[in-house]
C-alpha cells in the first residue's frame, strides 16, 4: 500500500497556518486536519459542561467519550453538534492553551491525529506536528510572522465577521497564548530542526501559498 503524503505546518498563534494549510489543500487536493480546532473542541466541551477545568483527570474522562469530527469544509462537529464557530469564542480560546497543556489530553488527540494522517493525504497544522505527531512527515515547515502583524491580521479577520475586536488586546492574548505553548513541558510549540522557517510578515496568502507548494513540487 502506498504511503500517505504528510505535510506539516507549526508556528504560532495567528501565523496564517491555517488560511494556507487550507488553499495548498485545495490545490494539491489533499486532506486539510486542523488540530488546534481538537483542542478547542475538547475545550468547549469542558466549559459547557461546566467541568473542572484544573482537573486533568476529569478533562481526560470527559475526551474519552467525546466524538470529534472534522468535516471537509471546515466544519467541527463534537458528539454530532456543530461547533464550528462556538470553539472559535473568547472564552475557548482564553482556556485551549491550558487544556493543552495537559499530557494525557495530548497523549489521546496525537493518537486521533495520526489515524487521520495515514488515512489520506494529509496536510496538518498546529504546535507540535513536525516534532511530536509526524516526525517523519514528508514536508515540515514552520510558519512564523512578527506579534503586531499578526493581531492586525486577526483584528482584520474579527471586523469583517462583525465580531467585536481590540487591536492592543488581541496581541497581549496572542502573546500569552504562544508563551504558554512555549513553555508548556509537553510537546511545546518549536521548530523541527529539519523544518523549513517561512516568516509570513510581508508575504502576501499567494505568495505564501506559491512558496510553499513550490517546495512541495520540486
Ligand atoms: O491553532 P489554534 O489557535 O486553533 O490552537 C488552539 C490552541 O491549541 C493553541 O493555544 C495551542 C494548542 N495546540 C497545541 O497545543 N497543539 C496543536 N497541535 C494544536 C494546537
Amino acid at each position: 500500500m502506498k504511503k500517505c503524503v504528510q505535510i506539516a505546518i507549526d508556528g504560532p498563534a495567528a501565523a496564517g497556518k491555517s488560511t494556507i494549510a487550507k488553499l495548498m489543500a485545495e490545490k494539491l487536493q489533499y486532506v486539510y486536519v486542523d488540530t488546534g480546532a481538537m483542542y478547542r473542541a475538547i475545550t468547549w466541551k469542558v466549559l459547557d459542561e461546566g467541568v473542572d477545568i484544573n482537573n486533568e483527570d476529569a478533562v481526560r474522562k470527559l475526551l474519552a467519550e467525546t466524538d470529534i469530527v472534522l468535516l471537509p469544509e471546515g466544519q467541527v462537529q463534537v458528539d454530532h453538534v456543530m461547533v464550528t464557530d462556538a470553539i472559535r469564542d473568547q472564552q475557548v480560546t482564553k482556556h485551549v492553551s491550558q487544556i493543552a497543556t495537559y499530557e494525557q489530553i495530548r497523549e489521546e488527540l496525537k493518537e486521533r491525529q495520526i489515524v487521520l494522517a495515514n488515512s489520506a493525504n494529509v496536510i496538518m497544522d498546529g504546535r507540535d506536528i513536525g516534532t511530536n505527531v509526524l516526525p517523519q512527515a514528508d514536508f515540515k515547515f514552520f510558519m512564523i510572522a512578527d506579534s503586531g502583524v499578526r493581531a492586525q491580521r486577526r483584528h482584520k479577520e474579527n471586523l469583517a465577521k462583525g465580531i467585536e475586536s481590540d487591536l492592543d488586546q488581541l496581541e497581549a492574548d496572542i502573546k500569552k497564548r504562544d508563551e504558554t505553548d512555549a513553555n508548556r513541558v509537553h510537546s511545546p510549540l518549536k521548530q523541527a530542526k529539519d523544518a523549513i522557517l517561512i516568516d509570513t510578515s510581508a508575504l502576501s496568502i499567494a505568495e505564501v501559498v506559491d512558496k510553499m507548494i513550490g517546495y512541495v513540487l520540486k
